[in-house]
């Protein structure tokens, strides 16, 4: 089968970490036969730059023709102003939103070898294997904003709406996602003072109760959630939350890792039946890093990392994403690292020589016929 996949390397980081995750999906093209063809589009930054928009339209058209999208990471310092009529981050929401990927899925675990790493106690991190499931297209991010001017001065509000078709379709792939793992499922609200809180609440106390008995379900509130991700994080197992207490959670849960330059995250629309794929965006959670931009720095393992989501979510190629897994593992376990997670002592390796090393280790996975 062929697959077509849209690149958006974007600003800083992006382009030379998109570039070793297609030195790796080549690698399992070769090795287990399949053919991946690429098409590259401009977002973010560079795209201001090229065009005076962060998410040209040929960049959507590209994206909806293809059967998933790669995307490096977006912004720096030239277009900070948060103040802009146009910014880099536009692109990104204005992807999510035009190709409906509702379902952000950012999965934490931390390797054995990576645990001194983190800036917690090594013996609370040792289990930790969790995914927070973020809402991604609805929310206090995309309600109506407003600022205006009346006797008193400035006012300015963001309106956060939820439907119920909005809160039932993540919460069921979330619940389907636990089903296949440790079978729990948190539900982080603030239900105590949003009324958005209490419909996804009662929503998902509905949906857990007729369709997924078997699912442990639980409901944490989102400050206590914050505070228990760092005091007991290996007691969770599937987070599933609004969009902007997931944008908070999920870096305050990379940290458990340390480095941000390990974690990959997949972006999901509605399965569509009659189709073999399912349209995904898959990117790092780490940003452009503009400061080690073009100098060999950048861990490309989180890149590398999304590939494998790519396969598994959007290709239902399991085999291979398990074999980028092992080989993303190799790495970190042969000190083929970059400075971020290096040891003391460990020379730090370039991020064209990390990719090298996995796509190497993917080439030499016996596939069984
Ligand atoms: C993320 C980022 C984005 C978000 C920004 C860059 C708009 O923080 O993907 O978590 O808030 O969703
Ligand atoms: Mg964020």
């Amino acid at each position: 089968m062929e697959y077509k996949i849209a690149l958006l390397p974007g600003d800083g980081i992006g382009p030379e970490v998109v570039a070793e995750g297609i030195k790796v999906l080549q690698a399992v093209g070769d090795n287990f036969g399949h053919s991946f063809t690429t098409n590259t589009g401009l977002i973010g930054g560079c795209a201001i730059d090229e065009t005076g928009t962060a998410l040209p339209e040929a960049t959507v058209a590209l994206c909806r023709e293809s059967d998933a999208v790669l995307l490096g990471a977006v912004g720096g310092p030239k277009w900070d102003n948060p103040d802009a009529k146009v910014r880099p981050e536009q692109g990104l929401l204005g992807i999510r939103k035009a190709l409906g990927l509702f379902a952000n899925l950012r999965p934490v675990s931390v390797h054995p070898l990576l645990i001194d790493s983190s800036p917690l106690r090594p013996e609370l991190l040792g289990d930790v294997d969790l995914v927070v499931v973020r809402e991604l297209t609805g929310g206090i991010y995309f309600g109506e904003k407003r600022r205006e001017r009346d006797a008193n001065g400035e006012w300015a509000s963001d309106l956060c709406l939820y439907s119920q078709h909005e809160v039932e379709r993540i919460v069921r792939v979330a619940a389907e996602l636990a089903r296949t793992r440790r079978n729990k499922l948190t539900l982080v609200d603030k239900a105590n003072v949003l009324e958005t809180s209490r419909l996804w609440r009662s929503i998902t106390t509905r949906i857990m109760r007729d369709e997924f008995p078997e699912v442990q379900f639980e409901h944490m509130l989102v400050d206590a959630c914050a505070m228990h991700l760092i005091r007991r994080p290996s007691d969770f197992d599937v987070i599933v939350t609004e969009n902007m207490f997931g944008d908070i959670l999920t870096d305050e849960a990379s940290m458990l890792l340390g480095s941000m330059g390990m974690l990959p995250s997949a972006s999901l629309g509605a399965p569509a039946p009659d189709k073999p794929v399912r349209m995904g965006l898959y990117e790092p959670i780490h940003g452009s890093a503009p400061d080690i931009a073009g100098q060999g720095k950048a861990n490309p393992l989180a890149m590398i990392l999304s590939v494998a989501m790519m396969l598994r979510h959007s290709f239902g190629l399991e085999q291979e994403a398990l074999a980028i897994e092992a080989s993303a593992a190799s790495a970190v376990e042969s000190g083929t690292v970059t400075g971020d997670i290096a040891k003391p002592g460990q020379s730090a390796k370039t991020t064209g020589s990390v990719g090298d090393a996995v796509a190497g280790w993917v080439r030499a996975v016996v596939v069984n016929p």
